[in-house]
């Protein structure tokens, strides 16, 4: 928990200036229950959480990866605001096990998680789930119904099976949101062009229960509350 070495901390518990659950201790050795221990140092309250979950409102210009040598990441983005060294609050977790939940293109904006949870990201990436993902869609022309119904039905995007099921719901001439429950590459994008339109803004809405935080403008990052951390493991199809 960013508290110290394990001898640093073996050394302050043993001159008494640890508290667990409110009462002073000075065995190092003392068992405790990790999911509900409150431990305090100096006034402050340390509560051990093994995973950490962020929604990213992604902005255009920045790669869905953790590293790379020429070009931002959502990575660096995400140590630059919620790293220890401006006072994120990571619980002691490395920030090198923090990791995108799925991808969106560099030019892709909208929500985005970030977690230390492989079992979560399984369960919201894998084909098996059909989670479903929803996008608000921009177009250079205007999508009319019967292409607005093929991409609802299924299209050939190249792939060995058509796309799934999908929900398409006009906003305006040139824009619409679109559900989808996969999530292969450039999805959205490549659907489109099976109808002869070009994608020229793409927003990620919502992912499962979870909806981006409309406070949350582009580049900002905050923490998951645990309710919404519950609305991610709900079956949604
Ligand atoms: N579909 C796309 O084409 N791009 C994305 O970033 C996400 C879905």
């Amino acid at each position: 928990m960013n508290l110290g070495s394990r001898s640093e901390v073996k050394a302050l518990i043993k001159s008494g200036r640890i508290l667990v659950n409110k009462e002073r201790v000075l065995r190092p050795d003392l068992k405790v229950d990790e999911e509900s221990v409150v431990i305090s140092y100096q006034g402050r309250e340390y509560r051990y959480r093994p995973f950490v979950y962020y929604m990213m409102n992604k902005p255009a210009g920045v790669l869905c990866a953790t590293r790379d040598s020429s070009c931002r990441t959502v990575l660096s983005l995400f140590m630059e605001q919620c790293g220890p060294a401006n006072g994120g609050e990571l619980s002691g977790i490395p920030v090198q096990d923090i990791f995108p939940v799925g991808r969106l293109d560099k030019d892709t904006v909208g929500l985005l998680l970030l977690t230390n949870d492989g079992e979560l990201a399984h369960r919201l990436l894998s084909p098996r789930f059909h989670v479903p993902k929803t996008y608000y869609v921009e177009t250079d022309f205007p999508l009319p119904a019967e292409k607005a119904a093929a991409l609802e039905a299924g299209v050939d995007i190249g792939d060995k099976e058509p796309t799934r099921k999908a929900v398409v719901t006009p906003l305006a001439d040139l824009s619409c949101t679109i559900t989808i429950t996969e999530g292969r590459f450039h999805q959205v994008k490549r659907m489109f062009q099976t109808q002869g339109l070009t994608v020229t803004y793409l927003k990620r809405l919502s992912m499962g229960g979870l909806a981006l935080d409309p406070g949350l403008s582009e580049g900002q990052i905050r923490e998951l509350t645990k309710e919404e951390v519950d609305l991610l493991w709900q079956k949604t199809c």
